[in-house]
């Protein structure tokens, strides 16, 4: 027999049916209650809301668990690449060998953007912040595609998927070149995805480059890492802007957006700063946990705490794992990441973060890499939004296919009632 839930209400009594997810994850379905019963739920944040039922990513925040498709997080980042991980993410299987070709195939050959989207790059000051970049160049790009814009055409839909990816990647790199003063350096057609990637970041006309391998199999796994995370804050914005039928580049450009700030996906920025700052000020681990458990101090331990983990966060883990093998291949020696370390330990012998839970998030680490790899800091977020776009992308399809309506949510008025107008000669 299915569970049901019953609730009073003003001496009535009313049933609500009970959703059971793959995974045993229970819900109330609450879709009717307004129209039957007058009222509707308050949840601030939406910590108890589920907005839709999917099936791309599973977490289980209690045990650590991280599956996209049902395969977990450590054994992707460890055996496939982003583009095969973004096949899976987008299309629901792993690809056969053909579509993973036809599919490598359709980023490679759509990676340039039109030559007078490079005169955009030009009107941005020189500190402009790279996720402002990368939120208007891909708004931007949906004026090149003017004929493909139709959310519900999905033959429409399927020709501008691949153009995201590629071309965001190039734009990326790009706003990089550009605020640093150098040539673009367009990609290339015999690397791979990632490869090509940060030979557009670093590469130089002037000499030639070859991409390091233990450079692209690390920005492979840290895209892996950040390929989707079910109903987060951006992905959560993507599908609310999709589903006013907004196409699939403006639902993009808001969901990076929703990622810069630095409680999302701009924590790994905020990291380095805040290890940078704790390092230049002679280290003190317990002067910075003294201010992060401080209630009347805004400083928190940046890269710690996550709405649904209340254990380790996997892909911390993994990347934790990685950090030392990468900086030790790349001969780079870190002091930030000693520190990392000392106030990870710090922390998980605290009292204050083992109450509430809080435990290394994925950009706790992620930013180590990111130095190591020697991607600027300022460009740490544009890396996570390059990792999200496949997540972004199959939660917009999903959406889509599931025809969902319109997200619009409810509120409970606390203003003013019904208030006479005053004429401004009479107001005090
Ligand atoms: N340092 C110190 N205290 C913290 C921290 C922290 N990093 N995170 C949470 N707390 C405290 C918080 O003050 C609150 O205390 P109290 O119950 O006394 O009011 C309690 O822990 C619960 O925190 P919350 O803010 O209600 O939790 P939330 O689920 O609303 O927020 C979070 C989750 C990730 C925004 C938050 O933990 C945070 O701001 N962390 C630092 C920023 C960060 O690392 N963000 C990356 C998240 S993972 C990647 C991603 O999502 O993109």
């Amino acid at each position: 027999m299915s569970d049901v839930c019953k609730i009073e209400l003003a001496g009535q009594t009313y049933e609500l049916p009970v959703i059971t997810g793959a995974e045993n994850e229970k819900a109330i379905d609450i879709s009717r209650l307004r129209q039957e019963t007058g009222y509707i739920t308050l949840d601030s944040g939406y910590g108890n809301t589920g907005s839709t039922e999917s099936e791309i990513t599973f977490i289980d925040g209690e045990k650590g668990i991280l599956r996209y498709r049902g395969i977990a997080i450590e054994e992707l980042a460890e055996k496939s690449d982003f583009v095969e991980t973004s096949y899976l993410l987008i299309h629901g299987v792993l690809p056969n060998q053909q579509e993973l070709s036809a599919f490598r195939d359709q980023l490679t050959y759509h990676s340039l953007i039109h030559e007078d989207m490079l005169r955009f790059f030009d009107g941005y000051p020189p500190k402009a912040h790279p996720m402002a970049i990368l939120s208007s160049m891909v708004c931007s790009l949906s004026t090149y595609y003017s004929d493909s814009l139709d959310p519900n055409n999905i033959g429409q839909v399927q020709s501008i998927v691949p153009r995201i990816l590629s071309k965001l990647r190039t734009i990326a790199a790009y706003s990089y070149k550009k605020s640093i003063g150098q040539p673009v350096i367009y990609p290339k057609n015999n690397l791979s995805y990632c490869a090509n990637f940060l030979h557009m970041m670093f590469a130089v006309p002037s000499e030639s480059y070859e991409v390091d391998p233990e450079l692209e199999k690390t920005l492979n796994m840290l895209f892996i890492l950040h390929g989707d995370h079910e109903q987060n804050c951006s992905t959560a914005t993507v599908r609310i802007v999709g589903s006013s039928d907004a196409n699939l580049f403006a639902s993009i450009s808001a969901g990076i957006c929703a990622l810069w700030g630095p409680k999302h996906g701009g924590a790994n920025q905020a990291v380095i700063e805040m290890l940078e700052t704790i390092h230049k000020g002679g280290g003190d681990v317990k002067e910075a946990m003294r201010r992060a458990k401080d209630r009347r101090d805004p400083f928190r331990l940046m890269g710690f705490g996550h709405r649904v983990y209340k254990n380790f966060d996997p892909r911390a883990r993994v990347i934790k794992a990685a950090c030392d093998r990468v900086l030790s291949n790349l001969g780079v020696q870190d002091p930030l990441l000693d520190l990392a370390k000392r106030i990870e330990e710090e922390a998980l012998s605290d009292s204050y973060f083992l109450d509430k839970r809080l435990y290394p998030n994925v950009d706790f680490y992620s930013g180590i890499l990111y130095r190591a790899m020697g991607i600027p800091t300022e460009m740490f977020t544009v890396m996570f939004a390059l990792g999200r776009i496949p997540g972004w992308i199959a939660h917009w399809v999903e959406m889509k296919k599931n025809q969902e309506r319109i997200g619009r949510p409810r509120q409970i008025y606390q203003g003013a009632t019904n208030t006479s107008y005053i004429p401004i000669q009479e107001r005090s």
